[in-house]
């Protein structure tokens, strides 16, 4: 038996629990970006994943959240509309923590490179920075924004294209990431997350080229 539930007769809350425990594990985004006043921002999101190879599309979406009563956009959303610019920073297992205490709802006019203690590193072709600590960076300019509605929790997709990318050579080696050295960590749902601990390798159907995805 499988129990139906339509989402127009589902409270958001009710909606986001199953679709946050049905959708997982997600990658997580850690997303730097700069206010047009030149505060630093930095905040994870897990509605979050790479769309295009060309061009090179990351995708990911903030959702509105209550402020004073009213539907806001995060800062991150704020500031990718302003400049068109912003950074997809890749969370490594021992990243987070810290990459957990970005996620706390700080003033606008304060940076989470500060408050939480990592280490701000010039981009190439951006203005917002890159964390340092973190082993991959995706420079990325604005693609398109699509809204999906103005109430609180209605979603913004942010389509960015990588224009540069940075990886440590720690976790890139003869042209491959090491998975096992870059260690990520995948949200899962509630407030649990999980590491690549249970991983297997599964072959294609036959004559599938070799390099297709
Ligand atoms: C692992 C993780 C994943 C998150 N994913 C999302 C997400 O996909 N969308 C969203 O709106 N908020 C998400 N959040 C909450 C935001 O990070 C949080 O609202 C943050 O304060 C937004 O920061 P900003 O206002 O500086 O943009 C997530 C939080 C955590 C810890």
């Amino acid at each position: 038996m499988k129990r139906e539930l339509n989402p127009s007769e589902t409270n958001s809350i009710d909606l986001y629990k199953i679709l946050v425990s049905a959708v997982m594990p997600r990658p997580i985004a850690w997303v730097s970006t700069t206010s047009k006043d030149g505060v630093d921002n930095l905040a994870p999101f897990s509605f979050f994943n790479a769309v295009s190879v060309k061009p090179p599309i990351l995708a990911f979406a903030p959702a509105l959240k209550e402020h004073n009563g009213k539907p806001t956009e995060k800062d991150t959303l704020r500031n990718i509309r302003e400049t068109g610019e912003f950074v997809v920073n890749v969370v490594s297992r021992d990243l987070v923590e810290k990459m957990n205490q970005t996620s706390f709802d700080y003033a606008p006019d304060e940076s989470e490179f500060d408050a939480v203690g990592l280490t701000r590193e010039p981009s190439r072709l951006v203005k917002p920075k890159r964390v340092a600590e973190s082993p991959i960076n995706f420079e990325c300019r604005l693609y398109q924004i699509i809204d999906f509605g103005r109430e609180v929790q209605s979603g913004s997709l942010i389509l960015g294209e990588i224009v540069m990318t940075h990886l440590d050579e720690r976790v890139f080696k003869n042209g491959k990431i090491d998975m096992a050295e870059l260690n990520p960590v995948g949200r899962l749902g509630g407030l649990w997350y999980c590491g690549i601990g249970d991983r297997f390798e599964l072959k294609r159907p036959a004559k599938k080229r070799e390099n297709a995805e």
